[in-house]
């Protein structure tokens, strides 16, 4: 049966890939069965035709026909449609001729380009914790992880919080339910920080230790340019004999020197954690600045306008938590440590220069592209 070009109702990309291939295929058929040069002008004709030909029929009831939403993307199939029907009449010979035509031995036209897929990027929050964590693999720690729902034990009690103690507050927690059953230390919550993992860690492993924990973590905090309930943070630990202040400092301010670049300076101030002390927050120079506060003649928005630029709390290993694993060899009249955690998604928005954290968790392709 000679093809005759159908009325559409049905638009959607099934619909018209199934019209554009039974038009090719129709028109490979009558190819096929071309026997001379006069049947090679008609069926020319009747394909290109200007007039009427069925190319041009396609374009006045495919098109003309579709809705106001399918416009588009009808138009881009037809175009396909009529380079390739253009092409195979184009190409047209007479049967038993003897040039070859891959339309003579193929049902698939393997010239057409092919389905794209893309291979993607790393996540800008992944690259941060991949790149500092390999900062402090240099230095010889190895990395550690525990888990994301923990105990009240893990997550506080061994920290030095203890229970109904006040810096509970500091970090809004997000307990499971239908735990009141079992003992206090035992109850389960969403870890709001790596720091467990500290513990964790010395449980198993005597000291010297240096280790770095990357982990996910959750407070109870509503989500904004800033907050996620959800976000990221690295831990460190390093205990040995003899372990100082002076080697804190020296640690993370080389670490802060590889990650930004030679020329940030670090500051230490006084701050508190439970499980450290003394504590400190650490602020590296502001790398967008230079220190300076300003960017042209405009305020520098990220440090505030302060040339520095806060980036995690750190502290020596409180002798109260070694308390918790002295068993293990950790005697605080015998070792001393220090620990540090930082949020790696405030990094990577500080370093890649994105205004909203939302957008590291939207999954959104065409932010995630932006990194490859
Ligand atoms: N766990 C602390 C927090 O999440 C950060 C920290 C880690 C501070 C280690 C000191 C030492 O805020």
């Amino acid at each position: 049966m000679a093809y005759t070009v159908p009325k559409l109702t049905d638009y959607s990309a099934a619909a018209l890939t199934q019209a554009a291939e039974e038009c090719t295929l129709s028109c490979r058929e009558e190819e096929a069965a071309i026997r001379n040069d006069d049947e090679l002008k008609t069926f020319r004709d009747r394909w290109l035709g200007r007039k009427n030909g069925i190319l041009t029929q396609i374009n006045e009831v495919w098109l003309k026909g579709a809705p106001k939403e399918a416009k588009r993307e009808a138009g881009i199939r037809v175009n396909e449609l009529k380079a390739r029907i253009q092409e195979l009449v184009e190409g047209a010979k007479v049967a038993g001729s003897a040039s070859f035509h891959s339309s003579d031995i193929e049902s698939v036209d393997i010239t057409l380009p092919g389905a794209r897929r893309p291979i993607g990027s790393e996540h800008p929050v992944a690259k941060t914790t991949r790149e500092l964590v390999a900062v402090f693999q240099k230095l010889g720690y190895s990395v550690a992880d525990g888990p994301v729902v923990e105990t009240d034990y893990y997550n506080f009690e061994a920290l030095n919080f203890p229970p109904n103690h006040p810096a509970r507050d500091t970090q809004d927690t997000l307990f499971i339910a239908g735990q009141q059953s079992k003992p206090a230390r035992e109850r389960l919550l969403l870890r709001t920080h790596t720091s467990p993992v500290q513990i964790r860690t010395m449980e198993k492993m005597r000291p010297p230790i240096r280790i770095v924990i990357p982990g996910t973590v959750h407070r109870n905090d509503p989500p904004d340019a800033s907050h996620s309930p959800m976000f990221h943070q690295i831990e460190g630990l390093a205990v040995d004999t003899n372990i100082t202040f002076g080697d804190l400092k020296g640690t993370l301010d080389h670490a802060m020197k590889e990650f930004f670049g030679s020329s940030v300076k670090t500051s230490f101030r006084p701050s508190f954690f439970p499980f450290t002390e003394p504590s400190a927050e650490m602020y590296v120079s502001c790398f967008i600045c230079g220190g300076s506060g300003r960017r042209g003649s405009d305020p520098c928005r990220p440090c505030k306008q302060s040339g520095w630029i806060e980036i995690l709390g750190c502290g020596m290993v409180d002798p109260n938590v070694f308390e918790f694993v002295k068993d293990n060899g950790y005697d605080p009249k015998k070792v001393s440590g220090f620990a540090f955690g930082m949020g790696a998604d405030r990094i990577a928005l500080l370093k890649y220069g994105v205004d909203d954290i939302q957008l590291f968790f939207q999954g959104d392709v065409r932010f995630l592209e932006q990194w490859g």
